[in-house]
């Protein structure tokens, strides 16, 4: 397992030179505009409700432009991740911001070792739980970290969406990927990450697909009572080649919309508190 976490480090460590680019993540907005908050953010605040004055842990933070912008709406702002450039980057952003944030290197499964909680939030989002073998361990992990009352929420690319062929340009939904766990990883060597134009020198990524009910049950059996499931019809990037821009985010097709969710959030609770 550790062969496949290793070579996903490097893989991500690799991403952040470019994601740190003009062409990335645009990191200067961020800075320079005191009421600039990412577009993640901006969906997920309606869903998560008020973070002002609460302990907020982004878990898989990568370069911490979500998770100032959480720090920007007022909350006290740890992230962790288990690239260290990711995290050298991260405290290079903060550093450029009035806003007092903590960024932990940390992989997922040892983050109650490596990471000080309770926190009154748990968020993790947007190409996260794909890079995961177990997300079992995962949500014990998330939810052990969880001052009691406290939240959890979750957005990420739906399972059903990651066992479709992205590469068709028609409009044929065509599953060739699981949609259910397999414990061997698939490979997805790409030579450019989704942002920037840098090229990558380790291009292997392994990732394992979990499906929604292995998604709910770990958090259920980590002793979170669920709020809320959604399902959604946008993505934040581009992942097939026929989806539209609107308004910022893209969209298959209207004709096949509502064929196949995109993204399913999730808001969870630690019971007590
Ligand atoms: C697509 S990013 C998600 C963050 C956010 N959506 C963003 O774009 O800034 C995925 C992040 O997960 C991190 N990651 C992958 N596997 C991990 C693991 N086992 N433990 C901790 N972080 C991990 C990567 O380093 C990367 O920064």
């Amino acid at each position: 397992m550790d062969e496949y976490l290793d070579a996903n480090r490097r893989n991500w460590d690799d991403r952040v030179d470019g994601h740190m680019a003009p062409d990335g993540y645009a990191v200067d907005e961020l800075v320079n505009n005191p009421d600039h908050l990412t577009d993640v953010v901006c969906f997920d605040a309606e869903r998560l409700g008020p973070v002002d004055g609460l302990r907020l842990l982004h878990a898989q933070c990568h370069i911490g432009t979500d998770t100032l912008s959480w720090g920007r709406l007022g909350a006290t702002v740890t992230g962790f991740d288990f690239s260290p450039k990711a995290i050298e980057a991260a405290r290079s952003i903060a550093d450029r911001m009035p806003i007092g944030a903590t960024f932990i290197e940390s992989d997922v499964a040892s983050a109650d070792q490596n990471v000080e909680g309770p926190f009154d939030i748990v968020y993790t989002s947007v190409g996260a739980i794909c890079w995961l073998p177990d997300l079992h361990g995962w949500a014990q992990v998330l939810a052990g970290l969880l001052a009691p009352g406290g939240r959890f929420y979750i957005r990420d690319t739906h399972p059903a969406l990651l066992a479709l062929d992205d590469e068709r340009s028609d409009d044929a939904i065509v599953t060739i990927y699981p949609y259910f766990h397999e414990p061997t990883p698939m490979n997805f060597p790409d030579e450019q990450s989704y942002l920037g134009s840098a090229t990558l020198t380790h291009r292997d990524a392994y990732e394992w697909s979990h499906p929604l009910s292995e998604i709910v049950n770990s958090l259920l059996d980590a002793g979170l009572v669920l709020d809320r499931l959604d399902e959604h019809q946008h993505l934040d990037w581009k992942m097939f080649p026929n989806m539209i821009a609107e308004g910022g985010r893209w969209y298959l097709p209207p004709e096949i919309r509502n064929r196949v969710p995109t993204q399913f959030s999730i808001l969870a609770h630690k019971p007590g508190g």
